[in-house]
């Protein structure tokens, strides 16, 4: 199938230009001025011409952080990988990374085996996974390094939750030492969980129960103390690191301070911690429970210097770290208790939409939206230039966004499988109007078009930043 997309502005991080992209297959085979005779000569013989006038042409999003089907908090995230890839590519994410997690006492390669049975044949787009270690010791240790030979390069550990995923400081240095010797990239949960289950019980003692006490039993200062501990700990080890789910200010002074001396440490933050405050999860009666996620989200005063650090690359990435629990019966099962609302927000069919928000209030640019949605993530993850850039050679993902379009985010229109949104009634500015994962259009306008099942495990390279 050769494909023409005419008439728009493709963004690639580098900058827009105004050219026509020429697809044969799943590929992208050329960029042509637009309007030029390479371009009418190819639209004489192409199957199909699509029309972007007045549009953005992006290569596809890659949100490096969902938990699709995750067992959590005694139940399990709502959705699928079928309902969950698909309301991604809504978005105008054509690949995720998904967290497959090793529960205490099994192996690396049973969990691994369980995510693949889950995602295998699932998935509307592209997908991968990193590991989430809940059990370093001899034998994972050992087998980190088969899993990077079968293109899972990166490992979360978590130094919060204590007793279900929680990793002391020995076990964290010997996965960054083993990490250092074998190529992966550690990602690390930050809060110091130890600590935080104290305020929690304190808390529930004096009978603080209602959701906002998620929040503050999870002070920024914990957070910013576990992201200075790990940063030493990776120094230690001559490792890299990549923080996940940055929300606090106190962290990211940590993670720039790293960076400035030299260290490859990375950090990703999420359109939660952007677009929402504590003032949420403080929401009358039991609505709270719908923002509890951890980091929990904080004060609206920190969003600038969020905003500052995408500029800057103190922060190189926007995942979602999509997780999402329905409000009926899943939220609800901490009712009486905090501490029993299950962890994690829906987003990611708002992440490219969310973000490119900045763009239009001045935050960032085209090239560095492109750059934190797509292209960072893809050579972060081990994928570029297969994705993250719409240049010859490259897989076919493509987003065709339509940048004055505006709409209201809503639960009532989104295709994510949970009864809310956590963006409810935001009005943003721009649409995505088709999507394409290799080469196949899978989004056009209102309606997914594409093959069921048809998204490939995407076994990954090492870190692009690190060679
Ligand atoms: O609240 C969150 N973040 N839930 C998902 C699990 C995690 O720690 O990423
Ligand atoms: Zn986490
Ligand atoms: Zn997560």
């Amino acid at each position: 199938m050769k494909m023409l997309i005419r008439g728009g502005t493709v963004v690639n991080a580098s900058g827009p230009i105004a050219a026509d992209v020429l697809v044969d297959g799943e590929i992208i085979v050329a960029l042509c001025a637009r309007d030029s005779t390479n371009s009418s000569d190819w639209a004489k013989s192409a199957d199909r011409v699509i029309d972007a006038t007045g549009q953005l042409v992006i290569p596809g999003g890659i949100d490096g952080h969902t938990h699709m089907e995750m067992p959590f908090g005694g139940t399990q995230s709502a959705d699928t990988f079928e309902t969950g890839t698909r309301a991604a590519a809504f978005g105008g994410t054509t690949t995720i990374i998904d967290f497959a997690i090793q529960s205490k006492g099994s192996s690396l390669r049973e969990s691994l085996d369980k995510w693949h049975a889950k995602a295998d044949g699932n998935c509307a787009i592209d997908y991968g996974f990193h590991m989430a270690m809940s059990d370093v010791n001899k034998q994972t240790l050992k087998e980190m390094d088969l899993l990077v030979d079968e293109g899972i390069t990166s490992f979360k550990l978590f130094m919060a939750y204590p007793g279900v995923f929680y990793s002391d400081d020995g076990e964290i240095l010997q996965a960054m030492q083993q990490a250092a010797k074998n190529g992966s990239t550690i990602m690390m949960h930050a809060e110091n969980g130890i600590a935080i289950d104290v305020l929690v019980a304190q808390a529930l003692e004096r009978g603080e129960v209602d959701p906002r006490f998620h929040g503050l039993t999870r002070p920024a200062i914990l957070e910013a103390e576990a992201t200075h501990r790990a940063i030493q700990l990776a120094r230690v080890a001559g490792a890299p690191l990549y923080i996940v789910h940055l929300s606090a200010t106190e962290a990211l002074q940590e993670v720039a301070v790293a960076r400035d001396r030299g260290q490859s440490v990375f950090a990703e933050t999420c359109p939660q911690y952007i677009f929402l405050s504590d003032e949420d999860m403080a929401r009358e009666g039991f609505e709270g429970s719908k923002y509890v996620c951890s980091p929990p989200l904080r004060p609206r005063s920190y969003q600038p210097e969020l905003w500052r650090g995408l500029r800057t690359d103190d922060l190189s990435v926007v995942s979602t770290d999509h997780c999402p629990f329905c409000f009926k019966d899943q939220k609800e099962l901490g009712l009486d208790n905090f501490s029993k609302i299950p962890n994690g927000l829906p987003g990611v069919e708002d992440r490219v939409s969310l973000i490119f928000q900045g763009v239009d209030q001045g935050e960032i640019s085209l090239a560095r939206w492109v750059d934190v949605v797509s292209t960072t993530p893809a050579r972060m993850f081990g994928l570029f230039p297969k994705k993250g850039v719409i240049a010859p050679s490259a897989d076919a993902d493509i987003v065709i966004f339509d940048p004055n379009s505006p709409r209201a985010i809503s639960v009532d229109t989104h295709h994510m499988n949970v009864d809310y949104s956590a963006y409810e009634g935001m009005q943003v500015k721009g649409k995505v109007t088709a999507v394409l994962s290799r080469g196949e259009v899978v989004i056009e306008g209102d309606k997914y078009v594409g093959t069921p099942g048809s998204g490939r495990f995407l076994a990954r390279g090492l870190n692009g930043y690190l060679r």
